[in-house]
């Protein structure tokens, strides 16, 4: 239930699955908000290698020893972004952004968004420093040709894509 002396916001993504760099950029975001929406997206648009319920047990447990993880709400929605931030009586849209080549896409989505519902702004907010090259497509290229990325995602993601990997392989 939300709690409107709260600030809130929805940060939307793919998390398939959630890196370092998305937990920097959440834990960030609750020096600005109370409270923070992980909304995991059911993109049609998109092959992911993790269920929607396996991303989301994947975040809730990145956050299992973290102090903030009572301000962290994980969830998921399905077709529009905006219709999911009215459902929710939020506002605020957050989004990371890493090098410029995150811009146009970020830029289109905005705008996009915007003209669906003038209600609804989005911030931004750089990520890290440290984690300015890490994606999620990137983890996952590096994971399937064998390379350890460990330190780059919370340990409970490098067990679950370890296990995701050795069933892709062993399925052929
Ligand atoms: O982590 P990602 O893949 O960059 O996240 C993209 C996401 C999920 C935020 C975006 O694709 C999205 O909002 N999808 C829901 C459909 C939608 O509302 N699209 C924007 C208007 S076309």
């Amino acid at each position: 239930m939300k709690d409107n002396n709260e600030s809130y916001c929805i940060y939307p993504g793919s998390f398939d699955p959630i890196t370092n760099g998305h937990i920097n950029l959440i834990e960030r975001g609750l020096h600005i908000f109370d409270k923070i929406i992980v909304a995991v997206a059911n993109n049609l648009m998109k092959a992911p290698m993790f269920t929607v319920e396996e991303r989301k047990e994947m975040i809730t447990l990145s956050f299992a020893n973290n102090p903030l993880s009572n301000r962290i709400i994980v969830d998921s929605f399905d077709g529009l972004l905006v219709d999911y931030c009215r459902s929710k009586g939020v506002h605020v849209i957050l989004r990371g952004l890493r090098a410029t080549s995150d811009f146009e896409y970020e830029f289109q989505m905005t705008f996009m968004n915007r003209k669906l519902d003038r209600s609804i702004d989005t911030i931004f907010m750089m990520t890290g420093m440290q984690w300015f090259f890490v994606n999620s497509s990137v983890i996952k290229q590096a994971a399937l040709s064998g390379a350890c990325v460990s330190g780059l995602v919370p340990d409970i993601v490098c067990e679950r894509l370890q296990q995701k990997i050795k069933s892709i392989k062993k399925k052929g």
